[in-house]
């Protein structure tokens, strides 16, 4: 890795200034991260460019980007994808189209990578955009009640900064790839008319080439029906959690992955839940209904296998408001309710309003239109595929609790906890980090915080650091409730940092004594040390969740760098800010 430059504390600039000419200089410096997205862009002739940025925290928008790439340079136009991390070494003047294309995570917020670009172009320093066009693709899932909100918020901020809208804002609900696409055909068409209005400067835009047809890989809208091999909770008897391992066989998929990518698993729901369902709606099941792409099937095997019946949809709400002329429901509805809806759909499934609602009546028909799709769920994959190679190892919290009198069940783990024998398959894809990834030099130090389901990848990381010979130091924080029960592979670890491919691994078991003691904690106890090996190159990890744990994490990585590193609040925001652009603190949380 080349060395990256700094200001010097001392230099004359404000703490603002100084951050954003460090990110200048670590975006200049750094390796790049993807290739150019396709050979045929760097060749073309053409004068028209676009710079596509994309904000992705689990790689769909990532992909994306590199996707509108390609089909740009098949076109004509020459484009560079760019993460938005690296948004101080863009020189904006030089600049007249730009696209972004990004997700959304947390609740409404722009996933890590894009979260100091978004915060630059709310800062004093903000260029102004006139002479940019843009557009916004932005991926969301409806289930989040601010659906799009990152996208949405870039795309308003754009303008606020005088860029032009070259086409209305794109929106992609869990079903990307149709909505993408519109976006973008739309897109080549703006720019076919650019090119027309100003014909000295830009080629005439060609159409595609026509692609060859290939044999149709295993993906999202084609997942391979796999073969669950083994199936073993890692909690002791008496722990009050159920934490598994599963192991599925890829054999024959062609379906390759690297440690730190994601494994998608598409559940089926619990037929039990169904019938319930269906005694609800009165129905027999054996009612024809038709699915999204004309296809018909039997009400029953709809409930199981395509519709989402465990979370609500507003759609079905409103009739569900209007036909039990419900006040409550429908005061609920008012766009100034959201917090109180939010409160009133945690923990209740549609069978609990289906029960309580029993005079509201639905047609199979209507079921079909008012349910949404079922959809996949991600996982962190565990294993190494040196180590286990044809194999994908996942660690599942399964979930179940009991909520407005009834027992819940979570789809997917529960499918994979009680519901797949050896002749159910289990339909994954392979869903592709961004960034999560080891550092390429095998010498660097690693330090990973991933407690609870978060030691996931981790345990990959360090079965592939194993196989490939890796000499960097490695340090593991791992934290549950009780170290008797709840310490997560406390075999492969202790043994593995017995004979020293561990360096340190420390643990924070909450519920082992009367103060309860987490990771963040364990962290702040050795600043010392986590400050010398981030000084010596270390790469930080964080896996797990994102609601409380990795936002504590973040605030105990910027005290350490404050009290262990003798630095002020802004110089630590700063430093974070540069190992983030150096690709050194990645985190992989939901
Ligand atoms: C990139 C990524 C990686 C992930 N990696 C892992 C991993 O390695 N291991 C892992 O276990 N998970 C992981 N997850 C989470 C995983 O994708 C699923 O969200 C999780 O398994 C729950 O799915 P489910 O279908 O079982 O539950 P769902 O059917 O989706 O139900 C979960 C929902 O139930 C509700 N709920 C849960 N408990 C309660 C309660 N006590 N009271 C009221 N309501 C409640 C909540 O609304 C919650 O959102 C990852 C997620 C992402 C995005
Ligand atoms: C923990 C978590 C939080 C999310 N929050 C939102 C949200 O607030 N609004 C939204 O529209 N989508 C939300 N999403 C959905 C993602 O934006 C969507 O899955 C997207 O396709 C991910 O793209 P990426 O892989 O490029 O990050 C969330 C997803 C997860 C797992």
């Amino acid at each position: 890795m080349r060395p990256i430059p700094c200001i010097p504390e001392n230099a004359p600039f404000t703490a603002e200034q100084r951050a954003w000419i460090n990110g200048f200089l670590a975006g200049l410096f750094a390796e790049p991260t993807s290739e150019p997205a396709n050979a045929a862009s760097e060749a073309t002739t053409s004068t028209h460019k676009v710079l596509i940025l994309f904000g992705s925290q689990t790689g769909t928008a990532e992909g994306l980007a590199k996707k509108a790439a390609a089909e740009a340079s098949k076109r004509g136009v020459s484009a560079r994808v760019l993460d938005m991390n690296s948004y101080a070494a863009i020189e904006w003047g030089q600049e007249c189209s730009v696209l972004l294309v990004t997700s959304t995570w947390g609740d409404g917020d722009p996933p890590d990578n894009a979260a100091a670009f978004w915060n630059f172009l709310n800062s004093e320093t903000a260029p102004r955009l006139e002479h940019i066009n843009y557009s916004v693709l932005a991926l969301g899932d409806r289930n989040y009640s601010d659906f799009c909100g990152a996208g949405r918020k870039f795309d308003a901020r754009l303008e606020q900064l005088g860029a032009k809208r070259l086409h209305p804002l794109g929106e992609c609900d869990t079903d990307y790839e149709a909505p993408a696409n519109v976006w973008m055909s739309a897109i080549w068409s703006e720019f076919k008319k650019l090119s027309v209005e100003t014909p000295a400067q830009v080629k005439e835009l060609l159409p595609p080439p026509k692609t060859e047809s290939s044999p149709k890989a295993y993906s999202k809208a084609n997942p391979f029906p796999a073969r669950l091999i083994t199936n073993r909770k890692l909690n002791g008897a008496n722990s009050a959690k159920e934490t598994r391992h599963f192991e599925i066989s890829l054999k024959d998929s062609g379906l390759n992955y690297e440690v730190g990518d994601a494994l998608g698993v598409m559940p089926a729901n619990c037929p039990a839940l169904a019938d319930e369902v269906l005694l609800a709606l009165k129905c027999d099941g054996e009612e024809a209904v038709k699915l999204a792409h004309g296809t018909e099937v039997s009400l029953r095997k709809a409930l199981i296998e395509n519709f989402q019946i465990t979370r609500i949809s507003t759609g079905f709400l409103k009739i569900l408001a209007e036909r039990s002329n419900d006040e409550q429901l429908k005061k609920l509805l008012a766009p100034d309710a959201k917090t109180e809806l939010d409160k009133f759909l945690h923990g209740r499934e549609l069978i609990h309003l289906l029960l309580s609602h029993p005079g509201a009546s639905f047609s199979p028909g209507e079921i079909a239109e008012l349910l949404p799709k079922l959809q996949a769920r991600l996982y962190s994959i565990s294993s190494s595929p040196r180590m286990h190679p044809g194999e994908v190892h996942l660690t599942v919290a399964i979930v179940r609790y009991d909520s407005h009198g009834r027992p819940c069940k979570g789809v997917c783990s529960t499918f994979l906890a009680d519901r797949v024998d050896e002749q159910t398959p289990v339909p994954v894809f392979v869903q592709p980090s961004h960034g999560f990834r080891l550092p390429q030099n095998h010498d660097a130090p690693i330090i990973m915080i991933g407690p609870g389901t978060g030691v996931a990848p981790f345990r990959a990381f360090l079965e592939e650091r194993r196989a490939v010979g890796a000499r960097g130091k490695n340090w593991l924080f791992f934290g549950d409730q009780r170290r008797a029960t709840d310490f997560l592979y406390a075999d492969e670890l202790e043994s593995m940092l017995k004979d020293g491919h561990l360096t340190h691994l420390d643990t924070a078991f909450s519920r082992d004594q009367a103060d309860k003691i987490y990771v963040q904690q364990r962290i702040l106890e050795k600043s010392a040390q986590f400050w010398e090996w981030l000084e010596a190159g270390a790469h930080v990890y964080v896996c797990g969740d994102a609601k409380r744990m990795a936002k504590d994490v973040d605030m105990a990585l910027h005290q350490l760098i404050q009290s262990a590193g003798g630095n002020g609040a802004g110089q630590a925001a700063e430093y974070v800010q540069k190992l983030k652009v150096e690709k050194r603190y990645q985190r992989d949380v939901y």
